[in-house]
């Protein structure tokens, strides 16, 4: 089994997506460039939905643009030299940076964003659905299976441009509307993507309801409906097929991880600073949705367990840094502008 555990931090994409002030674009390259020297293996970039429902991150295709000119527009915050460095200039030593994708007109955007690039700067799509009815209604505007006929155009364009597929499946554990979450639903939801043709399944505990014994037992199921080669199997090539994608909201989200290992997952997400929630997630009192994991407290729990990954702490504090004081100063803004 793998000793090495695979890291996505998602802050700029589920970090900024529900935060209520405007940050320009240039100051999210600025995000995606730290952390892209921070040794995770991927970065999850931004999403390409609707403005009008997500409007924090309509500037996809603007970001993709900005992330291959060099040098960046000086945004200061003591960004390090590596970390302005073109993410062309050394394509085997960064990581991979991916992006949400609903349907194909997002496909298309992503598409074009790159071919303006000339290469494909964003070289894997997330597509996202999820094992609660009502949040997805809530978050897509369709049932869970209009969703996954949404994707099918989605994957083949992937496909047909080389690009990576990771199929989200969000309450994995509980709903903010419909409450607990049967693990077979989540099993069954999972199945239907990996016979789409997704080439991973990223499991979203999205308001961080998770304990050890329910991940597990959601993990049961999902490992019974795919295979031990999609999860907690003992092949190392396919030891990353499986993500964990966690919030933290009642302080469980380490433990959860712990219980993960010691099933055989071997990739998570976090985000820099434990940033992130989605804005269709929030509770029904209208309270803030709750952030990812922090990738810090990710790669502790990691190391802790006597597992590897490949994130220097110092860049990792550095892009956290940044990161809080981005949402900082746009909450400033959002609360001087009202
Ligand atoms: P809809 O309104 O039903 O879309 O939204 P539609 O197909 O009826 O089209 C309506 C208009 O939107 C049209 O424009 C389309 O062109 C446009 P008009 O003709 O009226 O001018 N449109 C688009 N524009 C830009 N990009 C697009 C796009 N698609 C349609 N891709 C839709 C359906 C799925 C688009 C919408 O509901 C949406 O964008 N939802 C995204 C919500 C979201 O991003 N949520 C957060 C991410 S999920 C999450 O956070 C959970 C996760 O972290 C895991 C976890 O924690 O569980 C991943
Ligand atoms: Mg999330």
């Amino acid at each position: 089994m793998a000793d090495r555990v695979r890291i996505t931090d998602v802050a700029p994409r589920d970090g900024l997506q529900n935060e209520p002030g405007v940050i320009a674009t240039a100051r999210k390259a600025e995000l995606v460039r730290l952390l892209c020297a921070t040794g995770v293996d991927e970065v999850e970039a931004t999403s390409f939905v609707s403005p009008r429902w997500v409007p924090q991150l309509g500037d996809a295709g603007e970001l993709v643009g900005l992330l291959v000119q060099s040098p960046l527009p000086e945004g200061g915050d003591g960004a390090s030299a590596s970390a302005r460095r073109d993410l062309s200039e050394d394509p085997i030593q960064r990581p991979t940076l991916s992006a949400l994708v609903p349907n194909e007109k997002g496909m298309q955007a992503l598409i074009d964003a790159n071919e303006r690039a000339g290469w494909s700067v964003i070289s894997k799509v997330s597509v996202f659905t999820a094992a609660s009815e009502t949040f997805s209604r809530k978050n897509t505007n369709a049932s869970i299976g209009e969703t996954i006929e949404r994707f099918r155009p989605v994957v083949e364009i992937a496909r047909r441009y080389g690009l990576g597929v990771r199929g989200y499946v969000s309450c994995v554990i509980a709903c903010p509307f419909e409450g607990a979450i049967a693990p077979g639903a989540v099993a069954d939801v999972t199945g239907r993507l990996v016979r789409l043709g997704v080439n991973e399944i990223d499991l979203g505990d999205t308001i961080g309801a998770g304990e050890p014994e329910t991940v597990r037992g959601m993990l049961s199921a999902v490992q019974k409906a795919v295979g031990t080669e999609w999860i907690g199997g003992l092949d190392p090539s396919t030891a990353f097929r499986t993500t964990l994608h966690l919030h933290d909201t009642f302080g469980r989200a380490a433990d959860c991880v712990q219980a993960a290992l010691d099933f055989g997952v071997r990739s998570f997400d976090s985000s820099a600073g434990g940033l992130g929630g989605c804005p269709y997630a929030s509770t029904p009192d209208g309270g803030r949705a709750p952030g990812n994991i922090s990738t810090q407290l990710l790669v502790r729990t990691v190391r802790e367990a006597g597992y590897a990954c490949d994130v220097d702490d110092a860049a990792m504090e550095r892009a956290a840094a940044f990161a809080m004081r981005l949402v900082a100063d746009a909450r400033r803004g959002s609360e001087e502008g009202a």
